[in-house]
């Protein structure tokens, strides 16, 4: 029997209780230290680390020495106190003093140190993920996901929902980003679409009876990247019949108190605050705010409407955030960095103000900059800055993202682990895409108006809101959710007043119509990004530090080296000739 099967103990969780403990342990070399008649070995595990020593008149001295970092051993000792005690380390009282070593595994150089202060790139820490994957800080997300993972079974299956899966390989779902496609070997010419998401899936599970419905989904999108977003990611996805939007919204926001108390012993208060989408963008320029801080936008257009000031007068809107304090802290400099950054959102400029030097004071009179300062309740010390443009909204959404960037710049968002959450609400049901000349779903075209709202789809449809609701916590967007449509009268409708072409709509969704024929319950239901919470619930901004094997910005796994080229017989094989 090899001694690695007789493993007693894991690194890291030795403790002095085993002081005297026969031990045998597995695991990688971190270090090894000579010191000339005495050889240190840390080995590493999934749990930490713990120290294993050969002292002068050990038979065994002469192998250690041997010993490099990453090596995989078996090492077996007797457990014993340190003479020297390293408090940094929860193993730190204790050693191994070393009776039995195998090597089991011998291991080249690494290209970089495993350690969690790695300085190494990430692109090449991607390369070999496996590697990377050693790191302290990655076991502890990866344990730190299979926690929530678990939660979230446990708390909706005890609350009746059934997990059930649906197909990878499927049909185009209108989730509003791009398809990945799968060629048929079997229907040359025809093409699965991999799924944006279980949307119809899980809403044909509620014609088909299943009344609750979970899923941990995986959902592909090809859509452009960022700090967040990953194109192939996973949903907690749940739907249930015979409820309104509260009871979604309720259990929903228990799911994720109770996976918050589970794995991080935190207590989140229900139930959770709500603002509609209007008091979002109205307030703070964005439907997914971060509330750590204040900077609430104002409006100062009738402040300086008849101003001589052609920037502010003839701009048609004019916005304000005050960054309260903020004068010291933002110097000329900094003021032109920002400036560069609201160009980068397509504003034109960024006025500024503070009591002792201001961009635009000469430019007021003495009345519309005392308006100005009343409406934005400018203090000295204070930080105002002001956005014009012909567009209200992005007035709006630039001063959100500038919010945002001070509060940054300035620091309140280090080591801030407050957990803000927040549910938006009464989102608009359409907004106009300039690129495609038409209105599109904000949400998705299964989402049910507002009852109120019914009559408007025929005279004002741009002012339709929906029984749509978003989680978002510290400034991301958790979940999105809805109650679904579920009379096809009204279904077709609001096809129609999205342009699908009659037989478009036959063809993309001929199925669901012809499912909600044939009795439909009630049902609404949520897709939360799981990636997003362990994230937040991690503590990192990096959505690949959450994801076993990542990909990169633009869409490339580098470890495995996909998307790749194939064999010209697989291209024969599905009917394709590459252009
Ligand atoms: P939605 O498209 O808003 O809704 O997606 C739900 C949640 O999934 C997360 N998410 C992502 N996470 C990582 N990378 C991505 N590329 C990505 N895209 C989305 C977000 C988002 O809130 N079927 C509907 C849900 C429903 O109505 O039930 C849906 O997919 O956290
Ligand atoms: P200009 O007329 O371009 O020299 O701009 C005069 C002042 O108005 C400068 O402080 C600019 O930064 C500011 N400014 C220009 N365009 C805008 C804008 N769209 N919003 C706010 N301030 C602006």
């Amino acid at each position: 029997m090899p001694n690695y099967t007789e493993r007693t103990h894991l690194c890291g969780q030795l403790r002095t209780g085993d002081i005297g403990a026969r031990a045998v342990v597995c695991g990688w070399v971190q270090r090894q230290r000579d010191l000339g008649g005495l050889v240190f070995i840390d080995l590493r595990d999934r749990t930490g680390i713990v120290q294993c020593t050969f002292d002068s008149e050990n038979p065994l001295l002469a192998a250690a020495g041997d010993i490099r970092p990453e090596y995989v051993l078996c090492v077996q000792g007797t457990v014993r106190e340190r003479s020297s005690k390293n408090p940094a380390l929860p193993t730190g009282d204790l050693e191994i003093d070393v009776t039995g070593l195998d090597v089991l595994s011998a291991a080249k150089t690494p290209p970089f140190e495993i350690d969690d202060d790695t300085r190494a790139n990430e692109l090449l820490r991607l390369e070999y993920r496996y590697l990377d994957l050693r790191r302290p800080q990655l076991q502890r997300i990866l344990r730190l996901r299979h926690e929530i993972t678990q939660a979230v079974r446990r708390f909706y299956s005890d609350n009746g929902f059934y997990e059930v899966e649906t197909p990878i390989l499927t049909k185009s779902t209108p989730e509003g980003s791009r398809d990945y496609l799968v060629p048929s070997r079997l229907h040359k010419g025809k093409f699965y679409a991999l799924p944006q998401s279980p949307q119809q899936y899980k809403q044909l599970l509620m014609v088909g009876g299943v009344d609750r419905y979970f899923q941990i989904a995986r959902c592909l999108r090809d859509e452009d990247l960022r700090a967040d977003r990953q194109p192939d990611f996973t949903q907690i996805d749940m739907e249930m019949s015979f409820v309104g939007m509260e009871d979604i919204m309720s259990i929903n926001e228990r799911m994720m108190a109770y996976i918050y108390k589970k794995v991080l012993d935190r207590d989140i208060s229900l139930p959770l605050p709500r603002m509609s989408y209007k008091e979002a963008i109205d307030r703070f320029g964005s439907d997914k705010p971060d509330l750590r801080f204040g900077f609430e936008l104002k409006d100062i257009t009738s402040a300086v409407k008849d101003s001589t000031f052609k920037v502010f007068s003839e701009a048609g809107a004019v916005g304000a955030i005050n960054i309260d304090g903020g004068a010291a802290k933002f110097t000329r400099k900094e003021l032109d960095s920002l400036t560069e950054f609201a160009k980068g959102l397509g504003v034109k400029g960024l006025a500024w103000h503070k009591a002792e030097s201001s961009s635009f004071a000469k430019f007021l009179s003495e009345e519309e900059l005392a308006e100005v300062q009343r409406l934005t309740a400018f203090a000295p010390g204070d930080l105002l800055l002001v956005i014009a443009d012909g567009k209200q909204a992005l007035v709006k959404s630039c001063l959100g993202a500038l919010r945002g960037e001070c509060a940054r710049r300035l620091g309140l968002l280090d080591g801030n682990t407050e957990a803000k959450f927040l549910w938006i609400t009464e989102f608009p049901m359409f907004e106009y895409s300039a690129e495609e000349g038409r209105l599109v779903a904000q949400h998705h075209p299964f989402t049910c108006p507002l009852d109120e709202d019914i009559p408007l789809l025929d005279t004002d449809p741009e002012r339709v809101r929906t029984k749509a609701y978003d989680m978002v916590l510290n400034g991301y967007e958790l979940c999105s959710g809805s109650i679904r449509i579920h009379d096809s009268a009204l279904q077709a409708k609001m096809f129609e007043l999205l342009n699908f072409e009659p037989e478009e709509m036959r063809r993309r969704f001929g199925h669901l119509l012809r499912a909600f024929e044939y009795g439909v319950p009630p049902h609404g239901g949520i897709g939360f990004g799981l990636d997003r919470i362990v994230m937040l619930m991690a503590g990192t901004e990096n959505i690949r530090d959450v994801v076993a094997f990542p990909k990169t910005q633009s869409a490339v796994e580098v470890m495995m080296g996909s998307p790749d080229t194939v064999d010209p017989a697989q291209l024969a094989e599905l009917g394709i000739g590459l252009v």
